[in-house]
């Protein structure tokens, strides 16, 4: 069975919550689904799954520095988190505030991995956005992002 990861920093919890959504849909669609506190999450464990779908509040348009240097130490991995799926989703504190340059800026992290990144034609086409918390239609879009990389890492490792 694929395994999947759904690593976030949250400071004042609405990136989490986004998280919680994100897992529910993994694990709707039938994948081993772990949520995890990127301050609690041992660098190691980015080899154990197929899938990691990483969550962020927007930081000045960017990823946040806790999950930043989180990547910056998985470089102890380069190499070896090819063709593994990837995902990404961030809460920002306005609309326009940077909550999609910070899905991209976790994107091109995830692509300098080496990982697999799909898109999607409707709805959130890079990864998921919130502003504050996530409102009912942006958790939907969070269920959405679990389950559709949870169904690419069912077809890409079974
Ligand atoms: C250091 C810092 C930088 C921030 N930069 C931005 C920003 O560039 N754009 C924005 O819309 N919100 C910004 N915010 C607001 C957060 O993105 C927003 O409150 C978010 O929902 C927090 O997520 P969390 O509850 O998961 O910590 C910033 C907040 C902090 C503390």
């Amino acid at each position: 069975m694929a395994k999947i990861l759904i690593l976030y920093y949250s400071r004042t919890d609405n990136t989490r919550q986004m998280a919680e959504a994100v897992a529910e849909g993994a694990r709707q669609a039938g994948v081993e689904t772990t949520v995890s506190d990127v301050e609690n999450c041992a660098l190691e464990q980015l080899l154990e799954y197929d899938g990691i779908i990483a969550g962020s509040p927007t930081y000045y348009g960017i990823v946040a520095g806790a999950l930043k240097d989180f990547f910056d130490r998985s470089v102890k991995y380069h190499g070896k988190l090819e063709g593994k799926v990837g995902g990404a989703f961030s809460s920002s504190g306005v609309l326009g505030g940077g909550n999609e340059t910070t899905v991209l800026s976790i994107l091109q992290i995830m692509l300098v991995h080496g990982m697999v990144v799909q898109g999607q034609s409707k709805g959130n086409h890079y990864g998921v956005v919130a502003v504050k918390a996530p409102d009912e239609s942006a958790r939907q879009e969070c269920r959405l992002l679990g389950q559709r990389v949870a169904q690419l890492a069912a077809k890409l490792f079974g």
